[in-house]
């Protein structure tokens, strides 16, 4: 399908686009580096996404991990009095659905729009998002929406890629894109400073600046490849996977891989 999620304003193709795209998709849940994005995203929201007893309402934002990559409703799901998922493309969410009933996880799904989330003012104690928003044409919107459904005093993490990754990846992401390798096209990266002055600009105070892991693009891109091309040949990657887990014990290169995951606070009144 000849569709741009960057530029398009079609919202019903956009729909249909990432439905087409999940379709087609091989899962790369059992890739070696999806592990350690998975083991990231858990140590994201158990240090800031929690409170000290079960309770709270959590939403996620984007099902396309439920489904094909690092489900994490699976796993963190106890930690809350009632957790919410929500995705643009409806295929997705009744295949994510059908999954969490499956394990009788009790996650609320809904098809909607990250930038028009069918939930009330004020509602949520946590949001989680991990690689969306910078696949609509201005990801502010959405920065907006996830403030206005958080409850004063809730905390958000907002996942984007980073511009300035040190080995390049959003550059050949592009390239990737424009030549058709791939599929899910262009899509948008920010730096620290200006990701930071976007949520500030929304009412959010950043409180912290982490990321799920460290791990080179052409690693995790290797990795991916084989996994969907031969899964037998996966542990091929084991050494340079696992030196990239203990890398990705440090903050400080955490914060500085593939994705930038400000954990974000709407202030108490
Ligand atoms: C590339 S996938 C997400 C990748 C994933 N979060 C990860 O960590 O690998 C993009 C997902 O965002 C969803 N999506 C795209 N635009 C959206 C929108 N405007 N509102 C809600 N979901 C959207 C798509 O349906 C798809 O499931």
């Amino acid at each position: 399908m000849n569709f741009n999620p960057l530029s398009n304003k079609n919202d019903h193709l956009r729909a249909s686009f990432w439905d087409k795209y999940a379709n087609e998709f091989v899962s790369i849940r059992d890739a070696l580096s999806s592990h350690s994005y998975f083991n990231g995203e858990l140590r994201i929201c158990q240090q800031f996404l929690t409170f000290p007893k079960k309770r709270g309402r959590f939403l996620k934002l984007d099902l396309w991990n439920e489904v094909h990559h690092t489900p994490l409703l699976d796993l963190i799901w106890k930690n809350y009095d009632e957790v919410h998922g929500l995705d643009i493309a409806p295929k997705l969410v009744a295949l994510a659905s059908e999954r969490l009933k499956a394990k009788k996880i009790p996650v609320k799904t809904k098809v909607g729009d990250i930038r028009k989330l069918p939930y009330p003012d004020n509602y949520f104690d946590f949001v989680y998002t991990m690689g969306t928003i910078e696949h609509i044409p201005q990801p502010i919107d959405a920065m907006r929406e996830i403030y206005r459904v958080l409850k004063p005093g809730g905390r958000a993490v907002i996942g984007v890629p980073n511009k300035f990754e040190w080995f390049g990846k959003s550059i050949i992401l592009d390239v990737l894109a424009d030549t058709g390798f791939k599929e899910d096209g262009r899509e948008l990266s920010y730096g620290w400073k200006d990701l930071a002055v976007e949520l500030e600009s929304c009412g959010f105070k950043v409180i912290a600046k982490t990321g799920p892991y460290f791990m080179p693009w052409f690693i995790r891109l290797i990795d991916w490849y084989l996994y969907q091309k031969s899964p037998r040949f996966k542990y091929v990657m084991w050494p340079f996977v696992v030196i990239c887990d203990l890398l990705s014990q440090i903050e400080f290169l955490r914060s500085h891989g593939s994705l930038l995951s400000p954990v974000v606070q709407k202030p108490k009144k």
